[in-house]
């Protein structure tokens, strides 16, 4: 049987999406777990982009062992030489070189001649495969590209090195059906391509992006690159767990190997989903909260009869197990960690001490405690403890006319508490001017979210924000019984976000 190699660029092409950007030990919290979900290869990151993104690589590369660790790079040599260095620990690693090959790329954006951008590609790969034993070239705008000049170059990067070659539709513009031809012409007319896998990487923009990897593993490609919930640049990547679900529910389709552990589909899927606080829409394919639901007098008829009538695989098969215990203040703490291990969340001992402190304190708040309270409290607590601003003290005055709402915030940075006082329209404006005030940041809310945790009175309630600073944006949430205070500390945490990857000690 062939084998598929899956590729998971969560941590790369995924971080890309508006807001995702994630913290070096939330990256490695979801390697660890893309790690246990088997994927063959996980790219790390982009190591040049920025001395955080190096870091980020370079601690993926240390503790990840069975999966192939890949660092993408641009084709020039400073880019290859600091990718090299980023995986230099990795157990197994790859090195990811890329170059744009269509004309509208070439002309407007490297303003080079394709016998340019085939000597640059040819002189990368080469360069590369002197630093790393593995190398995989892609050619971006694939789609766009002219056939000719793709095979041209698909056969050149493979005499100099590359085992893997990817055809990017960097802009989502393929169909299935045009994908496939493509995938199929490089195999038919490009000499030496039995001594390379062909890679598919699609993007979402059609909302075709499984439909044409799938297309392209149907006519020889062997690596799908793909993200967790198709996370990524501007309407995502194709998503991992709807293509391996698809491989393994059509096997009369795809008769392929996988090294895939799909019950750790479902635990993977919120952990991102957590982690960048991107809310799953319900009817999300495979892990969305109604996949397995059945409303309709008929489906519910049927699948009491027989649960094949309306449902074409089973929960478990992709984690989604029911959970029958409800944690409470009176749970042990061995059932409380135990179900945390079990969500897929690695705490250090300290981490453990906090998120355990704050679960009693909710517990005691609202007697039953679900998981999806347990990832909220997680993710406050390692939210607070990565924090340059700390929230030591906020009070709100609201109502009605002739209140005029007004915050008065108090936060420490640095060893050192600052208070500041703002009002506004609303209470929500009220802190966050406060916060601007404290902080001197230059900010716009472009998203601002608020919803229960759990659908019971008691419930946490969860407040999720974007926030654009200098010109980027940052995703940051909190959660508390008290909505403005999950507001206040949502609005901190994407604050945080900003600082972290600024790395922003000065300032107050
Ligand atoms: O979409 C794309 O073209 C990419 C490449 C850099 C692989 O992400
Ligand atoms: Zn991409």
């Amino acid at each position: 049987m062939d084998r598929i190699y899956i590729f998971d660029t969560t941590l790369r092409d995924g971080e890309q999406a508006p807001g995702a950007s994630m913290t070096l030990d939330q990256k490695l919290a979801i390697a660890r777990q893309l790690e246990s979900l088997g994927v063959d290869i996980i790219e790390a990151g982009f190591p040049v982009s920025s001395p955080y993104q190096f870091e980020t690589v370079k601690a993926v590369s240390r503790e990840i062992k069975n999966s192939t660790i890949a660092a993408l790079c641009r084709a020039v040599k400073t880019d290859i030489d600091k990718a090299a260095e980023a995986i230099e620990a990795a157990a197994r690693k790859r090195i990811h070189t890329f170059i744009a090959t269509s004309p509208i790329h070439m002309e407007h954006k490297l303003k080079k001649t394709p016998d340019e951008v085939l000597a640059m590609a040819v002189e990368a790969v080469r360069y590369a495969r002197n630093l790393c034993p593995e190398v995989e070239f892609s050619a971006e705008d694939g789609t766009r590209s002219d056939v000719d000049f793709l095979c041209r170059i698909t056969e050149k990067v493979i005499e100099a090195g590359a085992q893997i070659v990817n055809i990017p539709d960097t802009v989502g513009y393929s169909t299935p059906e045009e994908y496939g031809a493509l995938i199929a012409a490089l195999r038919n007319r490009v000499p030496n391509i039995d001594k390379a896998i062909l890679s598919v990487h699609n993007h979402n923009d059609l909302g075709m992006a499984v439909a044409t990897s799938l297309a392209g593993i149907r006519n020889g490609a062997r690596q799908i690159e793909c993200t967790i919930n198709g996370i990524g640049e501007r309407a995502g990547n194709a998503a991992m767990e709807e293509a391996v679900m698809a491989m393994k529910v059509r096997k009369d389709l795809f008769p392929y190997e996988l090294n895939i552990d799909t019950r750790q589909i479902f635990k993977t899927s919120r952990l991102v989903a957590n982690t960048i606080a991107y809310p799953l829409p319900k009817n999300k394919a495979i892990v969305g909260e109604n996949t397995f639901l059945h409303e309709s007098g008929i489906h519910q008829d049927g699948v009491i009869k027989c649960k094949q009538t309306y449902e074409i695989m089973k929960p478990e098969d992709v984690g989604r197990e029911v959970n029958n215990i409800v944690l409470g203040r009176h749970s042990g703490r061995n059932a409380i960690l135990t179900r945390i291990a079990e969500l897929g969340i690695t705490l250090s001992p300290e981490e453990t001490e906090l998120v355990y402190t704050r679960f009693l304190k909710v517990a005691d708040k609202k007697k039953e405690v679900y998981d999806e309270d347990i990832f909220s409290i997680v993710n406050d607590e390692l939210g607070r403890q990565n924090s340059f601003y700390t929230m030591e003290y906020f009070n709100i005055i609201s109502g009605n006319n002739p209140l005029i709402p007004t915050a008065t915030v108090k936060l420490s940075y640095n060893g050192e508490s600052y208070q500041e006082a703002a009002v506004g329209d609303g209470p929500v404006a009220a802190i966050i001017r406060a916060i601007d005030r404290i902080t001197g940041l230059k900010t716009r809310l472009t998203d601002f979210n608020l919803q229960a945790v759990t659908p019971n009175k008691n419930a946490l309630g969860e407040a999720g924000v974007t926030v654009l600073i200098d010109g980027k944006s940052y995703n940051g949430r909190g959660s508390s019984t008290d909505i403005l205070e999950a507001t206040a500390k949502a609005y901190l945490n994407a604050v945080n976000n900003y600082c972290i990857h600024k790395n922003r000690p000065e300032g107050k």
